[in-house]
């Protein structure tokens, strides 16, 4: 029960990484909000955990709007009475070598994956701000912290998770707020799924520990920095790749 009684927003926590995660801090006694654009895996998931006795809600929200996110977290705050945790999870890839690259593109997912984690954090910080505490905990990737052949929108934005990790760490530390990131290797769900074969062999072959990443192995990693046992670590990325490179 390594979160017992903390109210968790988990972007993304309908599929994949956010999914391991939804169910590891349910498991640790969390209350979890799981903030996702899939409406219908939302609320499945939501209410398989009910029905295992569960407190857990699913909200719909593309955190792309700033409008949605901001509605979602007084809601939230309104129902909980507070916000313990945030997990910035939720993200897209539209892969394109550099010279094929289109606008439309490259912004999805800037508005996703770097803006979305913005309007979350801003909106949260707030709340964390009044009680004097909380955790807030971003996914970079592999590919922002070396580079990724045909990324170049999905690069730019992992990368600029690092940087905004720090700076809200330094803004945010003197209110009582950690924050962290986690930067993952390439683990198995279906962001990965439309990866060439060939591509993931060779990602496998010059992986230290010779295997890919399970969506657990990231959210035990999200689970640590989210719970008491990580309460002197901020500004921190930590690379969850099975020493992918180093
Ligand atoms: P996934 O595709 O399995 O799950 C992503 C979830 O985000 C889905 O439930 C999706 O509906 C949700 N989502 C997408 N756009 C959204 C939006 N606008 N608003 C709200 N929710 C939205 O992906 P996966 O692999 O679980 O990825 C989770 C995080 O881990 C992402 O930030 C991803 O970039 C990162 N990551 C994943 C890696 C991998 O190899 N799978 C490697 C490195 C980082």
């Amino acid at each position: 029960m390594r979160l017992k009684g903390k109210v968790a927003i988990i972007t993304g926590g309908a599929n994949g990484i956010g999914k391991a995660a939804t169910k590891r801090f349910l498991e640790e006694g969390a209350k979890v909000v799981v903030a996702d654009i899939q409406k219908e895996a939302g609320e499945q998931l939501a209410k398989q955990f009910r029905d295992q006795g569960h407190e857990v809600m699913f909200y719909p929200v593309n955190v792309a709007s700033k409008d949605e996110v901001e509605t979602m977290v007084e809601k939230v705050k309104e129902i909980f009475g507070k916000i313990d945790i945030l997990i910035n999870n939720a993200g897209i890839t539209r892969d394109a070598m550099l010279v094929k690259m289109t606008e439309e593109q490259f912004n999805d997912v800037i508005d996703v994956n770097l803006k979305g984690v913005f309007h979350c954090a801003q909106a949260v910080a707030k709340v964390m701000i009044e009680q004097g505490n909380g955790k807030i905990i971003n996914t970079s990737s592999v590919s922002g912290i070396y580079g990724n052949i045909g990324q170049t929108n999905y690069a730019a934005a992992k990368a600029a998770i690092v940087g905004m990790t720090k700076t809200w760490a330094k803004e945010l530390g003197k209110k009582g707020i950690n924050v962290n990131a986690v930067a993952p290797g390439f683990t198995k769900t279906t962001m990965v799924e439309k990866m060439p074969e060939k591509i993931l062999n060779y990602m496998e072959s010059i992986t230290s520990l010779k295997r890919l990443g399970e969506p657990d192995d990231i959210a035990n990693a999200y689970l640590f920095l989210a719970s008491d046992e990580s309460n002197y670590i901020t500004g921190h990325v930590l690379h969850v790749d099975g020493g992918i490179m180093m």
